[in-house]
């Protein structure tokens, strides 16, 4: 078998001057979060959780910052970010559009429909469009089953989907503009 190499010794991180993590929001977490923790360290997913609150992803250099303001391995902390599928760890884009691939949109062929995103807008599933305008992912089941296929656009659901309406839908929210995460 072929050794498997992984380029993280050669990847590059994007740094930036200021810090992610700002006074304000240290200042906020310290008399609002910390005190509610016996530990630093239990503090850490509602670090996470306000870096992505106030930036709509975790960047890695922001994972440094929040290590060294609880006093934590970096590792620790990357290891629990990316253990937590709820942290995006990669920018996401202004429109978030997420396609159901359980059980009941499966068997109602909720294939067709990411593959008609993916032809349209160029990307794979978990990845954004270069002008950062979308981004796709599949997830587990939306409640919807009864009106399966189902897909979420930000927080709009669309049920009994075809593949016309989901371009239809990209279209319209492409016409409309506005930010969203
Ligand atoms: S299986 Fe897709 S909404 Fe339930």
């Amino acid at each position: 078998m072929a050794w498997i190499t992984k380029n993280s010794a050669t990847a590059r991180i994007e740094k930036r001057d200021q810090p992610y993590l700002t006074g304000e929001m240290k200042q906020h977490l310290t008399s609002t979060v910390l005190p509610r923790y016996e530990r630093k360290a239990g503090a850490l997913l509602p670090c996470l959780h306000a870096v992505q609150h106030e930036y709509g992803w975790v960047p890695h250099q922001a994972m440094m910052e929040i290590a060294a303001f609880l006093s934590l391995p970096p590792a620790e902390v990357i290891d629990t970010a990316s253990f937590y599928e709820e942290y995006w760890l990669k920018p996401k884009g202004q429109h978030l559009i997420q396609v159901c691939r359980s059980i009941a949109c499966e068997v109602c062929g909720h294939e067709k429909i990411t593959q008609a995103i993916k032809d349209k807008l160029g990307i794979d599933v978990g990845e954004t469009t270069d002008d950062g305008m979308f981004t796709l992912i599949e997830l587990e089941c939306l409640g919807s089953c009864g009106t399966a296929p189902a897909a979420l656009i930000d927080e709009t659901l669309h049920e009994n989907l075809t593949t016309e309406a989901i371009l239809k839908a990209i279209d319209q929210v492409k016409a409309g503009g506005g930010k969203h995460h």
